[in-house]
């Protein structure tokens, strides 16, 4: 009984330790505010930009955010700066990964979405 409680605190830290910062923000489809890098058709169609202040220690075309909205989620590659308004937390996402989290075809802006990077920052 007492390793099992044990574990579970355990656990929860670890938990608390991996987890990064989810960013809210409303996720718009198509890059049409966004400044590409230029990434390689390699990478495939799953991409994202962000705003420029994200940018921090992050690699363009290589880093990869996951998305999440309404139990859905979605991971893609940082490919781009989304110009939006200073202080926004707002993305973009390419059709392919923003169909995975649309609730039907015809949403070209689904709120509130999640986002956090899977890496730690370069
Ligand atoms: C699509 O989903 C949105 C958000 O859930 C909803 O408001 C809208 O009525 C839906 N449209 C259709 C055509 O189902």
């Amino acid at each position: 009984m007492f390793s099992k409680s044990l574990l579970a605190a355990v656990s929860a830290m670890m938990c608390f330790g991996a987890v990064s910062a989810q960013i809210t923000g409303t996720a718009t489809r198509g890059f049409s505010g966004t400044t590409t890098c230029g990434c390689p058709s390699s990478n495939g169609p799953f991409a994202i930009s962000i705003p420029a202040g994200f940018f921090n220690a992050r690699v363009c075309c290589q880093d990869t955010i996951t998305v999440n909205y309404n139990g859905k989620s979605v991971q893609a590659i940082l490919s781009g700066v989304y110009d939006a308004q200073a202080g926004t937390t707002n993305i973009e996402l390419t059709d392919a990964p923003f169909s995975v989290l649309q609730d039907n075809a015809s949403q070209q802006t689904i709120s509130p979405v999640t986002w956090e990077f899977d890496q730690s920052p370069h």
